[in-house]
């Protein structure tokens, strides 16, 4: 497969398997002119994600993967599939938004270097599920959120922005999250724009 090609209109491709309140963001962004960018595709791993109903009220194209026999990551012919419909799609970039799969080769090799994952820490610290709880049984007087190319590891690929958010005493792991994902929506957007305008270079 060759790779896609960066033009002036940046095309994302969103993969989320939750409520998709990042992509929400996302999307406002673009509406409010905020990111110069357009969505080509939202895709998820559940047919009943949040995310699909939201970019469906937005009219744009959707593709549910057919369902996998493992709970962390998908069959590689899956896989496969869903890197042909991203492809097809025309998508510049992908962007993991709360997309619970672990990404293998289909998929990283047909985008090389043209993957990113917005993840609730400031990694390396807590990788994995509910960093956010992880943060507050750790104890740490401040976590975050990660913005990050995407290799082979579990939320290991190079760092491209963070923002930090104080742990408050009494906070649950709800009030933190809720920090953290405002933190989020006004992020991943802000690292999008800059993609998009050159400012952050991709990876070699
Ligand atoms: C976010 O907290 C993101 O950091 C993590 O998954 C969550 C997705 O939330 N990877 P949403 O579906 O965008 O609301």
């Amino acid at each position: 497969m060759l790779q896609p090609s960066m033009n002036s209109s940046l095309k994302l491709a969103v993969l989320g398997s939750g409520r998709g309140s990042n992509f929400t963001a996302l999307a406002q962004a673009i509406e409010t002119g905020l990111l110069q960018a357009r969505v080509c595709l939202v895709a998820s791993d559940l047919a009943d994600a949040v995310i699909l109903e939201e970019a469906r009220k937005r009219s744009l194209p959707t593709y549910h993967c057919p369902p996998s026999r493992f709970k962390t990551k998908l069959e590689p012919e899956i896989e496969e599939a869903l890197a042909n419909q991203l492809w097809k799609s025309g998508a510049d970039l992908i962007v993991l938004a709360g997309f619970m799969r672990v990404i293998k080769e289909p998929l990283l090799k047909a985008f090389a270097g043209r993957i990113l994952n917005i993840h609730p820490s400031l990694l390396p610290a807590f990788k994995g599920l509910a960093a956010w709880k992880q943060a507050l049984k750790a104890g740490v007087a401040e976590t975050g959120c990660t913005v990050h190319w995407v290799d082979d590891s579990l939320d290991g690929g190079p760092v491209i922005r963070q923002s930090r958010v104080p742990v408050l005493p009494g906070d649950t792991a709800e009030t933190l999250h809720q920090r953290i994902q405002v933190q989020e929506h006004r992020l991943l957007p802000e690292v999008l724009q800059h993609i998009a305008t050159g400012k952050i270079p991709l990876p070699e």
